[in-house]
């Protein structure tokens, strides 16, 4: 099916799949198109319809409080074309850059679940062709007989890959966390999209970098300091991580986050219990502090905000408390400021 997309400062055209959404054609076509979390909640792919018809796949998507159906908006992550369509996006759009990992579909298999703690889950996916993605990046991943697609931040880093490492933290009654969690999934094959995300870290970037990772967020943190780590990063700059959980016992990555830590600052911070006495002693290259992450971050990181870029994620208002501070306390301008909702 033809996609025409009037942007603010150009057009585009590309073709659609038989059933495939209107913002995976077009990222697959190589053109940037706006989104955020690319599965519904957030809005940020919104786009008006001149002509032409969609099928909305999930007329309950959180994501459509920010669209006026009136007016022919429609979010481009959750719509299929049933027929050429002329649309309208009121932002800019490039193509994506020489050499960026243009995102595809493919189907993977699922390796080695095994429990990171009560309710996190770590578990690999074996592609048959090798993958590319940058650090920072996440894949949408689509079990059969589970509605839409879910997505999961990489915890590991290579180009030219064939497994990639992912964490997730049990919803109880969540479609994808009841698959994972409920069964035997060890060779089950499910479908995938990507790689997607803008909090990517290169190498290049020649700054301080700060990661502040809410619970799960720590997935896409893994995956910078990996890269990091590769190019020896924090042997030129300084890096602080700061990784908020409510008690020890939801704690999880601490051997390896220990093994990055001569290189950077790591800090876990404790929401909803005092220090247990003993973390230092079992982790002595971890600090440990009572608070809520980014209070905790605001503290430790008073006074030391000269060139530094932030990588922030985990659930929505983990996420906006650090924005806030990140915004108001260390006065980072926004494209220093990278982030991921885990909506
Ligand atoms: C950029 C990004 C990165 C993320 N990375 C991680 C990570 O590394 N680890 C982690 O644990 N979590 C991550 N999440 C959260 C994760 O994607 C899931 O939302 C969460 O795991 C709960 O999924 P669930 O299927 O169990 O819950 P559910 O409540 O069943 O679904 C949650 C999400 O799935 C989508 N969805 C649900 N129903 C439908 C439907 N009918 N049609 C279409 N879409 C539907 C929606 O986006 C919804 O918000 C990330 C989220 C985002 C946006
Ligand atoms: S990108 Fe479509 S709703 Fe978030």
């Amino acid at each position: 099916m033809r996609i025409q997309v009037n942007a603010r400062n150009r057009g585009y055209d590309f073709e659609a799949l038989p059933g495939e959404k209107v913002l995976y054609a077009g990222l697959r076509a190589g053109i940037d198109l706006p989104y955020e979390c690319s599965t519904g909640t957030c809005g940020t792919c919104k786009a008006k319809l001149l002509s032409g018809r969609v099928r909305d796949g999930w007329s309950e998507a959180p994501g459509k409080r920010f669209v006026k159906p009136a007016l022919g908006e429609f979010l481009m992550c959750q719509c299929v074309a049933e027929e050429t369509l002329t649309l309208e996006v009121s932002k800019f759009v490039y193509p994506m850059e020489t050499g960026a990992c243009v995102p595809q579909r493919s189907t993977a298999t699922v390796r080695q679940p095994r429990a990171l703690t009560h309710d996190v889950t770590g578990f690999a996916l074996e592609f048959d062709q090798p993958r590319d993605f940058d650090a920072g990046q996440f894949a949408l991943l689509a079990p059969q007989g589970i509605a839409g697609y879910r997505a999961y931040s990489m915890c590991n880093f290579g180009r030219a890959v064939r497994a990639l490492e992912f964490i997730a933290k049990r919803k109880p009654g969540g479609g994808f966390s009841e698959w994972l969690f409920g069964g035997k999934r060890d060779g089950e094959r499910l479908e995938t999209f990507g790689p997607l995300g803008k909090a990517t870290f290169d190498p290049a970037l020649g700054k301080n970098v700060l990661l502040i990772a809410g619970g799960s967020g720590i997935a896409g943190m893994m995956s910078i300091l990996a890269r990091a780590a590769q190019a020896r990063y924090f042997e030129r700059h300084r890096g602080w991580l700061f990784f908020g959980v409510r008690t020890m016992r939801d704690a999880f990555f601490l051997h390896e986050l220990s093994a990055h830590a001569p290189n950077v600052d790591v800090t876990v911070a404790l929401s909803d219990e005092d220090v247990p006495v003993n973390a230092k002693q079992e982790w002595p290259r971890l600090c440990f502090e009572r608070g809520l992450v980014h209070d905790v971050a605001k503290r430790a990181m008073a006074g030391r905000y000269q060139e530094v870029r932030a990588y922030v994620a985990g659930p929505p208002p983990a996420v906006d408390a650090a924005i806030r501070m990140l915004l108001l306390e260390a006065k980072l301008t926004t494209d220093n400021i990278r982030y991921d909702k885990y909506s």
